[in-house]
């Protein structure tokens, strides 16, 4: 079966299992059911998302992707349609608790410059937050790191940014296994609202893990796997 048009030319991508679509309004009932997901929402503060959340959210990152050029795509399989999870990237906050994460990139005048959109928030310009989500029962086929991988080729190699970090509440260790396996390295922790292993709702200060590749980091890596293909002489 060939696949459809993308809904996007600009932003839409093709990886081997996946057909990645930005996330408008369009997409509200597909995001709902991967946020809706029991072993999904638990991540997320602990609350069962609504109808109207995912509405409000799926318009949001809509928003993001026209003002931001970069939010989450949902994945869907090339081959069935199914809905499989949603990923990608997103402009972090100037002013919230991701200010943090400054610790661990270069001392560097790009880290904190803003990027030119206001809206939907005020951002960084120069530096993206990568995640990922699936249906339960897609988890186990390397789903989420295709979907990484994807999204570290967009903020790279379209976007031009210079590093991409990853955050997941502490005892999150698939996540943090996606981060590993396509190329992010342990930076430290940062505190922020989340969940607590073996504690009943949110917590102002939970530990969140967070993983970082630098674009000089991604070059070498690139690189490397380029020489890999050359002939040898
Ligand atoms: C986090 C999450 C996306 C990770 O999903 P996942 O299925 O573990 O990760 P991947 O899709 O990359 O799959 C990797 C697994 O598939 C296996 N695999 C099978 N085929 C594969 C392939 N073609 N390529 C890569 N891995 C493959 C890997 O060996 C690995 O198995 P393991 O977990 O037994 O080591 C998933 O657990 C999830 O949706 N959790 C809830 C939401 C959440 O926590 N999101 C992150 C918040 S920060």
């Amino acid at each position: 079966m060939d696949d459809p048009p993308p809904t996007d030319a600009v932003h839409s991508r093709l990886t081997k299992r996946l057909r990645l679509e930005p996330v408008g309004p369009a997409n509200a009932r597909d995001l709902r059911l991967v946020q809706d997901d029991d072993e999904v929402w638990p991540w997320y503060g602990g609350k069962q998302p609504s109808i109207e959340q995912a509405g409000q959210q799926a318009r949001l990152m809509g928003e993001a992707w026209r003002s931001h050029g970069v939010h989450k795509w949902m994945a869907y399989d090339r081959v069935s349609g199914e809905v499989v999870g949603r990923g990608g990237l997103s402009r972090t906050p100037v002013d919230d608790d991701w200010g943090q994460i400054y610790e661990f990139l270069p001392a560097e005048p790009w880290v904190r410059v803003a990027h030119g959109a206001g809206r939907p928030f005020v951002a960084h310009a120069n530096w993206l937050e990568i995640g990922w989500a699936l249906r339960r029962e897609f988890w186990g086929r390397g789903y989420a790191s295709e979907i990484g991988r994807a999204g570290l080729a967009f903020a790279f190699d379209a976007l031009g940014v210079h590093a991409v970090a990853s955050c997941t509440v502490r005892h999150n260790v698939r996540s943090r296994a996606v981060m590993e396996r396509i190329g992010l390295r342990y930076a430290g922790e940062i505190r922020s609202r989340g969940i607590v292993e073996g504690v009943e709702g949110e917590r102002d200060d939970a530990p969140f893990t967070v993983c970082v590749l630098l674009r000089s980091d991604w070059d070498r890596q690139r690189g490397t796997a380029s020489m890999k293909t050359l002939p040898s002489a």
